[in-house]
């Protein structure tokens, strides 16, 4: 019942300092802080290479690169295999993408054969998929501290544009005083956060805002304005 009081690892949290590591991957020995270099990162795990999902997944990821570099962000991947094992799967990761809107892989995969970044992670939930990992991922941001976490069942592959609309969130409230509601994207009406007073906000927000209650305040996009 208590069991979750003897793991390695009882849990990472939003704005948590990511655990920093060094790492054998697929592009070569890597400092996990020294690589962040100030920007944004995913860190995402997968239960397995040579599986069905997870090859779909990294296909997809590779197609949806160049939309992570426009937000000075770097992707990388991880799972409990070897680098032998990722550069063999990589050719079977490119031949997918024409079945899933995908590309070959372009971004580096960690290579956490002895499961010490997982476990650091907690991406391990011992008793669930074998002690494979479970599929994780991690947002950070430019001062090491992690935005965003999600776990999903190895059975359900992710929506990575979903993933870019939450950073394209988090990118935009890390500089304005403003919230996103439900199914924003970018360009949408974004909502004043609820610690700033009308008087504070009316010397931010020039044009005023719609306040449908007091509380829920609409404002232009504040980066296509301010
Ligand atoms: C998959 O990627 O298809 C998968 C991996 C582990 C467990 C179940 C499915």
């Amino acid at each position: 019942m208590f069991n979750f009081l003897k793991r390695k690892n009882p849990g990472l949290r939003i704005g948590d300092i990511a655990p920093d590591f060094n790492a054998e991957t697929t592009q070569g020995v890597i400092n996990f802080h020294k690589w962040l270099d100030n920007g944004y990162a995913m860190l995402f795990s997968h239960p397995k290479d040579f599986t069905p999902v997870c090859s779909t997944e990294l296909s997809r990821t590779a197609a949806l690169k160049s939309e992570f570099d426009k937000r000075n962000t770097k992707v990388i991947g991880l799972s409990v295999d070897s680098v032998g094992d990722h550069a063999m799967w990589e050719n079977d990761i490119g031949d997918v993408a024409e079945y899933f809107n995908g590309a070959a892989l372009n971004f580096p995969l960690i290579a956490d054969n002895d499961k010490k970044v997982a476990e650091l992670y907690g991406m391990i939930h011992p008793g669930e998929l074998d002690n494979l990992t479970i599929r994780s991922v991690f947002i950070i941001g430019p001062d090491k501290k992690i935005k965003l976490i999600m776990t999903y069942p190895a059975s359900t592959g992710r929506n990575f544009l979903e993933i870019l609309r939450a950073l394209d969130s988090i990118q935009l409230t890390a500089k304005h005083k403003v919230a996103t509601p439900v199914d924003w994207k970018q360009g949408d009406d974004c909502i004043i956060i609820p610690g700033l007073s009308d008087d504070d906000a009316r010397g931010i927000f020039k044009d005023g805002w719609n306040a449908i209650k007091p509380y829920l305040r609409l404002v232009k996009d504040p980066s296509k304005s301010i």
